[in-house]
């Protein structure tokens, strides 16, 4: 098991790659039209951006829920790769989005209301993955301290907004009967189960300290 731990990082890396590399080969496989391969890509790009996020945030909820779930160290070291590999898949994909469907900055001055809104909200969740995983270089941990986990906390930010800029572009993924609205509900279950622990804990400690 110390190999895997060891060498988990590097396998996740690899395994996105030959994923990244499928996803293209599949798009060539669907249709031989250049501009529909693109449209797919853009798509098969944000949508697999938002499963790596989706892996990335559901660690911590995950084990604080079930703390005797096995693996936990490697998939705690696996998180990093896969918050890097989110923000790689969100920057193919907004740099495809913007010169090819947009049309570039010319492209972007047509648009306008809920649309102009949904891109600002891609932009800015873009620019959120790339502080995250800039700063997720070891010599940025050192140096951000304490404030690295806060900081980092603003992956929930930018996965809330990636959900409201897919929502407006058109993205059923918050539609019920979605996979991926069920795995977001379990997220936040989980998430809520953590926060109640955390609370739990905090509380427990006071009332120590008070007894003192
Ligand atoms: C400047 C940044 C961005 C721009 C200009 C942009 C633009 C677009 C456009 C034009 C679409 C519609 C695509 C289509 O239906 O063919 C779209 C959809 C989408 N975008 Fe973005 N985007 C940006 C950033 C992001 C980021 C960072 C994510 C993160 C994962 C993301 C996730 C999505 C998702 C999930 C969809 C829905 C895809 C689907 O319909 O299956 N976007 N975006």
């Amino acid at each position: 098991m110390l190999w895997l731990l060891k060498y988990i990082r590097p396998l996740t890396y690899a395994g996105v790659v030959v994923f990244g590399i499928a996803i293209v080969l599949y798009a060539k496989i669907q249709t031989s039209i250049p501009i529909q391969q693109q449209g797919l890509l853009i798509k098969y790009f944000a949508n697999t951006s938002v499963l790596f996020l989706y892996f990335t945030l559901l660690a911590s909820p995950l084990y604080a829920t079930f703390p005797k779930l096995p693996l936990r160290a490697v998939y705690i070291k696996a998180r990093k790769a896969l918050g890097v590999s989110a923000f790689f898949f969100g920057l193919f994909h907004a740099l495809m989005a913007f010169f090819i469907s947009i049309g570039g900055f010319s492209g972007l001055a047509n648009i306008t209301g809920i649309y102009l809104t949904s891109i600002i909200l891609g932009a800015i969740s873009l620019f959120i993955l790339t502080i995250l995983a800039i700063t997720s270089l070891k010599y940025c941990i050192k140096k951000l301290g304490k404030y690295w986990k806060p900081l980092h906390r603003m992956a929930y930010i930018a996965g809330i907004l990636i959900l409201i800029h897919a929502t407006i572009m058109g993205s059923d993924m918050l539609t019920l009967f979605n996979i991926s609205s069920w795995g977001l509900m379990i997220l936040f279950i989980m998430e809520t189960i953590r926060c109640w622990k955390y609370l739990k804990i905090r509380k427990t400690q006071t009332q120590n300290i008070d007894l003192k």
